[in-house]
């Protein structure tokens, strides 16, 4: 089993034993790029958290293979040196193609460096990145903008369901006093129907497998749940994590061949 080391290595080893990266990239396939090349001849993608850039390469090697879809550009907005690196290292291949900025989106977005910068993007994407309800609005604050001064462009946001077994068992945990990530989909419904904004709604069905893992030591899932690294975890006191370890496995024990559903909410917006 790896060791949760930091919390990306967490994430990473969550996306190897899940099925969300398949499921994300089929979704875009299917449903947004017919979407996109419908509207645009050249795509000029800005991709927001890429976090390790697993499904930004999916996505890319589908466009690349698609005789429709010809993309002209891609920036990558990226916070974490950890992750750019990893990008960096990992797929050499597709840094002719794009533009890293160790940056958060919101210092990005509204960057004075932005205001003298011609680049202008026909598709946004931020998958798993809108959990904090400042982001949120400051995101479809900038769809709102792109929307008031005629720009056009295809935007997909994707933020766990509040059906997700995830959320669902953070529910049950919240009485441990970690700090509970907010339910991302009910805040954002509501602040695109307050804007105004045109969205469409899409069901992403993901699943987790790797459930065995809780039953030994390193409590994965729980550092996973909780959002944060091992060594959060461990000022938790051992007494406490056994009883949330034990809500966990009942709640596992209910689930069919122990799979967890993990299903996703993707917000399509056609701006302009
Ligand atoms: C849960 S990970 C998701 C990574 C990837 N999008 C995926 O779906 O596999 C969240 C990512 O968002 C990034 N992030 C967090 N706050 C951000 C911000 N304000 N602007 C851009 N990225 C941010 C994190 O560094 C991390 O890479």
């Amino acid at each position: 089993m790896t060791q949760v080391l930091t919390w990306e290595d967490t994430l990473l080893d969550y996306l190897r034993t899940s099925n969300e990266d398949e499921q994300v990239v089929n979704f875009v396939s299917k449903t947004i790029l017919p979407q996109l090349t419908s509207r645009f001849d050249k795509i000029d993608w800005l991709e927001l958290g890429p976090g390790p850039g697993t499904k930004t390469q999916l996505i890319l090697e589908d466009i690349m293979g698609s005789a429709q879809a010809h993309l002209r550009s891609l920036r990558l907005i990226e916070p974490s040196v950890a992750w750019c690196d990893f990008i960096r290292r990992n797929t050499p291949e597709i840094l002719n193609t794009i533009k890293i900025f160790e940056m958060s989106f919101n210092d990005y977005l509204y960057s004075e460096s932005r205001l003298y910068d011609k680049w202008q993007p026909n598709f946004v994407t931020c998958f798993h990145v809108l959990y904090e309800y400042e982001l949120i609005e400051e995101f479809l604050l900038y769809l709102k903008h792109q929307e008031q001064t005629g720009h056009r462009l295809l935007a997909c946001i994707i933020v766990e369901s509040e059906h997700s077994d995830f959320f669902k068992l953070r529910q049950k945990l919240i009485h441990f006093g970690q700090p509970q990530p907010s339910p991302a989909a009910l805040q954002l419904r509501s602040s695109v129907s307050k804007l105004g904004l045109p969205a469409q709604e899409f069901e992403v069905n993901s699943q987790y497998f790797r459930i065995s893992d809780i039953y030994e030591g390193l409590q994965w899932l729980l550092a996973f749940l909780f959002g944060c690294e091992k060594e959060a975890l461990t000022k938790i006191p051992e007494k406490v994590r056994m009883e949330a370890n034990e809500i966990i496995k009942q709640f596992l024990e209910k689930k069919q061949n122990q799979v967890l559903e993990v299903p996703d909410i993707a917000f399509v917006f056609a701006i302009g």
